[in-house]
């Protein structure tokens, strides 16, 4: 009886390691970047910490049962069970539950005023950002996110279509996004780095395949890539990208996607002004190269299931070359 039960106290133990192992990484909401994220990590040890008290009564109690001896038992079995099994539990739980209610208004609380606002629209399946800059003309991207570090930020969340849920484990809650309704949501990291944002609400079929990053640095690096971004795209200089750029008006991409400062001024699809320049493709799917690029533009929907945009793998392979080292050379 003892050997089964270290044996399997040192099973648990190891899994708990193995579980927490996993725990790492880009997108974890204990390896938190943020206040808000700082909150809801330590509700969550706070918890886990509960629970292992939790677990030792009742296997204590457990153990107990299995060793007293048949018969009749006096008042203090009653008072044990009455103790373990109302009072204990019902107190834990609701010192727990004030606890978790108690950083409800912190994690809804607005950003202060100016903070730098963010607008967010969720499509089946990536994400639409626009800047708005209290001194610089808005610009807008898709799927990637700078903030500068130490900073609260407000984001304004919509959606085009269906429900979806904004999260940056790293940095926060989540928020769920609707359409036609705007909701919010504050964060502030406390921390530079790359982490990865995701949607957290099943929203169709490449609901996993809706990803982003959003990148923390310092306030001066954020400005000059703010500056960056708001430009209008570079014009290629080298000889297959500038067959690209004619290509993408000739098969129609302007009719879908923007790249400022071409006659390409479609609004449906992505912002591409600098698609170049973003860590990821597809929404955080792909690396950001010339043949992913190659490999999205020819099969979107092996790429990514039941994605909107048509596939052009019946363009000469010329031209997909050229299209890629064009939208490659969109930094
Ligand atoms: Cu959007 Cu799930």
């Amino acid at each position: 009886m003892r050997l089964s039960l270290a044996m399997s106290a040192s099973t648990s133990g190891a899994a708990f390691v193995l579980l927490l192992g996993g725990c790492d990484g880009p997108q974890s909401a204990l390896q938190s970047a943020g206040r808000g994220a700082d909150a809801i990590a330590t509700l969550f040890y706070w918890m886990a910490a509960g629970a292992v008290v939790v677990w030792v009564v009742v296997i204590g109690l457990a153990l107990y049962a299995m060793r007293a001896r048949p018969g009749r038992h006096g008042e203090g079995t009653g008072m044990l069970i009455i103790g373990g099994g109302v009072l204990f539990p019902t107190t834990l739980l609701a010192i727990l539950l004030s606890f978790a209610l108690a950083l409800i208004p912190d994690l809804l609380a607005p950003a202060p005023k100016n903070s730098l606002r963010i607008e967010v629209i969720g499509h089946q399946w990536w994400w639409r950002v626009r800047y708005q800059p209290p001194d610089a003309a808005p610009f807008e991207l898709a799927n990637e996110i700078r903030l500068p570090v130490d900073e609260p930020v407000e984001f304004r969340l919509r959606s085009a279509d269906v429900i979806h849920s904004f999260w940056i484990p790293s940095l926060g809650g989540k928020m769920d996004v609707f359409p036609g309704r705007v909701t919010r949501l504050a964060l502030h990291p406390t921390r530079t780095g790359v982490f990865r944002g995701v949607c957290a609400e099943y929203c169709g079929t490449a609901h996993a395949l809706m990803s982003f990053y959003a990148v923390v640095e310092g306030r001066e690096d954020f400005v000059r890539w703010m500056q960056r971004e708001a430009k209008p795209a570079v014009t290629p200089q080298e000889r297959l990208a500038i067959r690209g750029a004619e290509l993408f008006l000739v098969h129609g991409c302007g009719a879908c996607h923007n790249v400022r400062g071409t006659a390409a001024d479609g609004v449906v699809g992505p912002d591409l002004t600098h698609v170049g320049s973003r860590l990821s493709l597809g929404a955080g799917i792909l690396p950001n190269d010339v043949d992913s690029f190659l490999r999205w533009i020819a099969r979107t929907e092996t790429v990514k299931p039941g994605v909107h945009m048509p596939a052009f793998g019946m363009l000469p392979s010329d031209d997909l070359r050229a299209l890629a080292a064009y939208l490659d050379a969109l930094e």
